[in-house]
């Protein structure tokens, strides 16, 4: 299976610009939002191009069997949801979830299985959703377990990316599609949460530092 010129194109980051920084709209949740970095129709529109670069690129290997779609509990869900509808194939869908955060805006290194696949991974082809690539320890570690399971293919679709050196990186083609690429700042919305709050926004939006306690800033 190879990426083409094109759906190669679209796969690739779109830089997020400071100049599309804006004030959040109106709501309950919005006082704790510094900006909005993305609204949801420039989250919609990259979206739909990372489903015709997904369908473009598997359309073959669909002949054999449905796409099997991974998704990362929970903070992926929102992605998910809206990508598998962007992908004109057969998709099914599982979800993994694994914890290196705790209820703090800092990584703590460590990361825990939660909840594994239900789906037999043994010569599928399969592509993990993944919310945002920050330091990259929790890909990294679902991807070394997966692989023992022996897919066809396994690679990898993430909405955002704050672009730090990670494992992940350096493997070629494994990180096949991002969304977009991001500043080094804690981000909420759009099925990312600080405390599990904040996933319902319908954008995504740099989390107020106030917000965090002291001990918690980075
Ligand atoms: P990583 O292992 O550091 O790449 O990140 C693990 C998980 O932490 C991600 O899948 C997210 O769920 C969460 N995370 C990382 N950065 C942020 C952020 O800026 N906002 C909200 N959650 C984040």
């Amino acid at each position: 299976m190879s990426v083409s010129e094109s759906a190669r194109d679209l796969a690739r980051p779109v830089a997020v610009e400071p100049e599309w920084y804006a004030a959040p709209p109106t709501g309950c949740q919005s006082g704790d939002i510094a900006h909005v970095i993305l609204t949801e129709a420039q989250i919609n529109t990259r979206i739909r191009e990372l489903g015709a670069a997904i369908t473009r690129d598997y359309w073959q290997a669909a002949q054999s069997g449905p796409l099997l779609a991974i998704i990362t509990l929970r903070g992926a869900v929102a992605f998910a949801a809206d990508l598998v509808r962007a992908i004109d194939l057969p998709v099914e869908l599982d979800f993994i979830s694994a914890s290196s955060y705790g209820s703090s805006a800092t990584t703590s290194g460590s990361v825990q299985i939660l909840k594994d696949l239900d789906s037999d991974l043994n010569q599928r082809h399969a592509l993990i959703i993944e919310d945002i690539i920050d330091t990259g320890l929790t890909l990294s570690k679902l991807i070394t377990m997966l692989d023992a399971r022996q897919p066809t293919s396994m690679r990898v679709c993430a909405l955002l990316d704050k672009n730090k050196p990670c494992p992940v990186r350096n493997e070629p083609g494994r990180l096949a599609y991002t969304g977009f690429s991001i500043p080094d700042a804690f981000v909420v919305g759009y099925g990312l949460d600080y405390n599990q709050r904040y996933r319902n926004l319908p954008y995504i939006g740099v989390l107020k530092p106030e917000i965090y306690s002291p001990e918690q800033q980075r």
